[in-house]
């Protein structure tokens, strides 16, 4: 983090304010409501375009001159965006070729939003422009406290397969590989995919079968960098021109996205920020929100963050959508908050009466300042007021979890021995931690480990020699791993590493496997121990390693699924199935004993706690997401009520608490 949005002294509270949509005496109503709710940073202009050039080359900057002037007169900070993120229709009209095309080769039409090609040198120009004027006339305005780049790049459309973007993506290869490396990276002897000439390479559009899976995953790396290099574009036009205004965009770190490879993006904005929508059909919903904001704070290099975007209650497009329960939003923007979220920001500030969104939930909905979610909203605005002390405060963690974005690439592609979601794989090792009380750092391969007594490693499927190396350097040296099936399977191109599975941690793991044996939708795996298992498991010979659990019967019985390797100092388990839930539990605990971890404080299940650290307090966010009311054995003022806590924190049920401690 090289900066962080100017003039906000407590945690941010807003959200997306669009007042194109809105008629003008409606903005004024809006900010005095702002004010009652505590609202104190707003993101404006992120689908203006079309508002202010209204067609080529002419501007109207009058009403956003006003709506900044409000929002400055009522104490509350911008966020100004660029106003990239949507070309408007003159624009696009003009410039059919701007519009980005689909691996079946049919071209987008206008008339929905993010409708452009990465590599149209019309969109990046007149983006350019475009950010340039913006950045000229509101630069010094006195509200102006962040540059809100764009929006969530690659949301829509994340691949581009049109004959600009192949040339673009030949030109990335040839910057890589020679024409022989190309053809043995990608394996190309295998049907006939050999190449002669570098003009025969193409993305990976529409085939009779199966792509190649090594053009695949470079696809995915070049549709990131291309992206990237747009984001960077826009950027050092604002750097450039207002070199104190931090500049950040807002990334889609969560169960819903993986096309970009955050590691790299997280490198050049100034401050991490990320949006975040909860499945509402799960029950565990909150589990899947802690891991994504641990993934952003991993982003963030455990700087604190921004949750740009959340919703008040129901978004408009997952199958059913169920409307948060009461107390729900709450709990979620003290999770954030807890996991190193400087603030939680939602889409929108008013419920929009037309266009494509009009269903989402917003701060203020159609129904109103009387409601349960504006009462909601006002109450955490308010609160947010009492917790000054914790901005920029850190998380503490013992705990590493390797999370790979190009892992999700290589190993979900198809024809693979199970279909296969990285997201959800690291996720159900995740809940076993996050049951047990442990707070998890997000590393990329090769992260910096010192510190931690463990580091997790689901489904790395594919590594480079450098990173199986790192690995083994932690566990030799005397860390604790904890290494799960369909890691280590593959090199940076997809090529199968040979001698048995896990190729690249065989050693590590004292364990060789022959064969993979996925087991039938709904079907269990009885193990040793009183486990259970499902989804997968594998002909595993132990190779000096300790057997902690074998399946039991089946056509594996006897085999190990669980073990245990002394390597170095240190010790691997590998994990050769997928535990049910509560058998995730038991192994962890023990995995976590063995590291010598232990949870923040001793809370019933359901109760989340997670330690913020300052210079020379610390504080705990307390949530319980049970029914029933709980007493925590902290010590301390708690924050948000102002009383002391000595003789037990009390957490309501469904309530929160924030604690300095003693
Ligand atoms: C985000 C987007 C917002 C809004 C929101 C609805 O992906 O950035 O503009 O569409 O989703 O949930």
């Amino acid at each position: 983090m090289t900066g962080w949005p100017t003039g906000l002294a407590s945690p941010s509270w807003g959200g997306d304010y669009n007042p194109e949509q809105w008629p003008e005496h409606v903005w004024k109503q809006d900010v005095e409501l702002m004010r009652r709710a505590g609202v104190n940073l707003v993101s404006v202009g992120i689908f203006a375009w079309a508002r202010l050039e209204v067609a080529d080359n002419r501007f109207d900057f009058g009403w956003l001159d006003q709506v900044l002037d409000l929002l400055h007169d009522g104490g509350i900070r911008v966020c100004l965006a660029n106003a990239t993120a949507s070309p408007p229709p003159w624009l696009t009209g003009a410039n059919p070729d701007l519009l980005p095309v689909r691996a079946d080769g049919v071209r987008l039409s206008h008339g929905s939003r993010q409708e452009y090609c990465p590599t149209s040198p019309v969109y990046r120009d007149r983006a350019i422009a475009l950010t340039e004027k913006i950045a000229l006339r509101y630069g010094e305005h006195p509200a102006l406290a962040a540059w809100h780049v764009n929006n969530e790049y690659g949301c829509h459309v994340s691949r581009c397969y049109c004959d600009r973007c192949a040339g673009v993506f030949r030109d990335w290869l040839r910057a890589r590989y020679d024409l022989d490396g190309l053809n043995r990276a990608w394996g190309t002897d295998f049907w006939s995919q050999h190449y002669s000439s570098w003009d025969q390479v193409l993305p990976p559009r529409v085939t009779p079968t199966l792509p190649n899976p090594g053009q695949v995953l470079d696809f995915a790396r070049f549709c990131s960098d291309a992206l990237l290099d747009l984001f960077c574009a826009e950027r050092d036009v604002l750097s450039e021109l207002t070199p104190d205004v931090p500049v950040t965009t807002n990334f889609m770190a969560n169960w819903t996205f993986k096309a970009l490879n955050y590691w790299h993006w997280a490198a050049e904005v100034d401050f991490v920020s990320n949006d975040h929508y909860t499945r509402a059909d799960d029950p565990e919903r909150h589990i899947e929100l802690a891991l994504s904001a641990d993934l952003v704070r991993g982003l963030s290099r455990g700087e604190p963050w921004l949750l740009m975007e959340q919703s008040t209650s129901a978004v408009n497009w997952q199958p059913r959508n169920f409307a948060k329960l009461a107390g729900e939003m709450r709990r979620n923007s003290y999770s954030h908050l807890a996991r190193g979220a400087d603030g939680t920001l939602f889409f929108q500030w008013r419920q929009s009466r037309a266009g494509a969104e009009r269903f989402h939930s917003a701060m203020l909905p159609h129904a109103g300042e009387d409601t349960k979610v504006f009462r909601e909203v006002t109450q955490v605005g308010e609160e947010y007021g009492r917790l000054a002390e914790l901005v920029g405060s850190t998380v503490d963690a013992q705990v590493a979890l390797v999370y790979d974005f190009e892992s999700a690439w290589a190993a979900e592609q198809p024809a693979h021995p199970v279909a296969f979601d990285y997201y959800a794989t690291v996720l159900g090792l995740y809940k076993a931690l996050w049951q047990l009380g442990v707070t998890v750092d997000v590393v990329p391969p090769s992260a910096d480990l010192t510190g931690y007594r463990l580091v997790v490693v689901p489904a790395l499927y594919q590594v480079t020699d450098d990173e199986a190396r790192w690995l083994e350097d932690y566990v030799r040296a005397g860390g604790h791993a904890l290494v799960t099936w369909f890691s280590g399977i593959a090199d940076e191109n997809s090529r199968v590493r040979l001698g048995g599975y896990p190729g690249a941690f065989r050693d590590l793991l004292g364990v060789r496997v022959e064969e993979f044996f996925p087991l039938a939708e709904g079907d269990t795996a009885k193990l040793t121990g009183g486990l259970s298992a499902s989804y997968w498991s594998e002909l595993l010979h132990a190779n000096g390693c300790e057997v902690v659990s074998s399946y039991v019967d089946g056509p594996l019985d006897g085999v190990p699924a669980v073990t245990r390797n002394v390597f170095g100092e240190g010790v691997a388990w590998y994990l050769a199935t997928t535990l049910d839930a509560d058998s995730a539990v038991t192994v962890l605990s023990d995995v976590l004993a063995g590291a010598g971890v232990t949870p923040i404080v001793s809370a019933p299940p359901g109760v989340e706690v997670v330690r913020r650290r300052g210079e020379r307090i610390s504080w705990l966010v307390a949530i319980n997401h049970t029914g029933a009311d709980v007493v925590l054995p902290v010590e301390g003022v708690e924050l948000i009520s102002g009383v002391d806590t000595a003789g037990g924190l009390p957490v309501p049920a469904g309530g929160v608490a924030v604690v300095r401690e003693v």
